[in-house]
């Protein structure tokens, strides 16, 4: 769809002619990446800013904590030393008072394993996970999602299958997602939480309904906790005090979950998160995994078969910095939901701006409740698509990327991270919507 004025707040030539000169078929299909490159492609030509809003990356400085630690380990001289695969003991055993504190669930130590990012976490488990039964072999994904998770199933050649839970809130999602498990081929299913693009969280009720089919079909769920508290509707930020980050794990004993230092502790650049596999699932016996496997159990087969045929363990220095930023936190001498909420009031302020020029929130409500202020929102405008709508939206300097990547079937939608938008920016923001509004009268 063209502008209906060649007067755009970024110059009309200079972007048509970037998007030519980017080969991209159309902009509101580009992957993450590929989005991010013409938007550099177009500030550096015109000298523009824009509103960037494609990538989720932290925009908050690294923890001093994790930081000051992992100097530290390098000045002993960790660097020559291979870690031991299944973790440092004092992470493992941070890691395992982390969770009770701030989950209120139990899981050993041992249990408690480093990966290179949780990234890291979710390929392992999927590798893993597939090969436990013969005839289970394929991955739920709950979507919408983040899309490497897609990616990963596609690159360990693995079956997966997905639906869009939009519609499926509250007790809907118990028929819909039975119909998946009662199959029986489905090994584990995966979700984020707070997700990724959406920003829903489910409720106690749906994890409950997650839970019991789960039970009642052997069904593992993975849980993807990339945004660890970052619900900040409920101050989930006191250690041993509810409420605490809502879980699966409190509705069955037999679940990984993923943990991530990158958005909670702004830590990405390290590429550390925490794989927590519950203490049965730890110590269960798949036969099926003597195929591949030197033992039968599915702990010792993470760690001495699929953790060390990947990477054979975690950056040493940057275990010693996720043990310090764990500790730090259990002992409530670090209050690291305080430092991420300013995500929130972003987004609060972000979602006000495009909602009074004609904007909607595609992803509205956690059943009756309305949905957290956070990383992420969804939005759409009302007669454009969401590829039509970021494809004009670049001519007024505002940039993210299609809900169409992510599995979800909102094809009207697009998702905003507020990371890297700063407040400074606000102002060119709502000069730039109401722009929008004005060439663009909803009929
Ligand atoms: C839902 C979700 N899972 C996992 C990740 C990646 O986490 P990590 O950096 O720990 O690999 C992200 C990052 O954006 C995410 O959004």
């Amino acid at each position: 769809m063209n502008p209906t004025t060649k007067s755009t707040p970024i110059d009309y030539q200079i972007v048509s002619q970037k998007i030519k000169d980017s080969k991209l078929d159309s902009p509101g299909k580009a992957s993450i990446r590929e989005m991010k490159k013409l938007i550099d492609d177009i500030e550096m030509a015109t000298g523009e800013k824009f509103v960037r809003m494609e990538m989720g990356v932290p925009g908050l400085p690294p923890s001093k904590i994790g930081v000051e630690a992992e100097i530290e380990a390098l000045k002993k001289g960790v660097a020559s030393i291979y870690p031991d695969i299944y973790g440092i003991v004092p992470l493992k055993t941070e890691a395992s008072r982390f969770i009770k504190l701030f989950m209120d669930i139990d899981v050993s130590p041992e249990g408690c394993i480093p990966t290179g990012g949780s990234m890291m976490g979710s390929f392992a488990a999927f590798m893993t996970l597939n090969r436990c039964n013969p005839g289970k072999d394929t991955t739920l994904l709950i979507d919408p999602s983040f899309p490497v998770h897609r990616q990963q199933l596609r690159v360990l050649g693995q079956k997966l299958e997905a639906f869009d839970v939009y519609n499926y809130r509250g007790d809907k999602l118990r028929d819909k997602l039975e119909s998946y498990l009662s199959k029986g081929n489905i090994s584990c299913l995966l979700y984020s939480n707070p997700n990724n693009p959406s920003w829903i969280c489910f409720t106690e009720k749906e994890l409950k309904i997650i839970g019991d089919l789960c039970n009642k079909y052997d069904v593992i769920p993975i849980e993807d906790l990339a945004y660890f508290a970052m619900d900040f509707r409920r101050d989930m930020s006191k250690p041993g005090v509810p409420p605490y980050q809502p879980t699966v794990a409190k509705y069955t004993n037999n679940y990984i979950l993923t943990i991530s230092s990158s958005k909670a502790f702004s830590y990405a650049g390290q590429r550390i998160g925490m794989m927590i596999i519950s203490d049965e699932l730890y110590n269960r016996s798949y036969p099926s995994l003597k195929k591949y496997y030197t033992k039968d159990l599915f702990g010792h087969s993470m760690i001495y078969g699929t953790i060390y045929s990947i990477s054979s363990g975690v950056s040493h220095s940057a275990q010693y910095a996720l043990a310090a930023i764990f500790k730090a936190a259990n002992d409530g001498e670090f209050n690291f939901v305080e430092e991420v909420k300013e995500y929130g009031e972003k987004a609060r302020i972000m979602k006000k701006l495009f909602t009074e020029n004609g904007f909607k929130i595609v992803y509205d409500k956690d059943e009756d409740e309305p949905i957290a202020d956070g990383f992420y929102f969804t939005f759409s405008y009302p007669g454009f698509t969401g590829e039509e709508l970021l494809n004009e939206l670049l001519y007024y300097g505002i940039s993210a990327i299609s809900l169409a990547i992510t599995g979800s079937e909102r094809l009207e939608g697009i998702r905003a991270c507020v990371s890297m938008v700063r407040r400074d920016q606000f102002n060119d923001l709502e000069y730039r919507l109401k722009r929008f509004k004005e060439d663009h009268p909803s009929k």
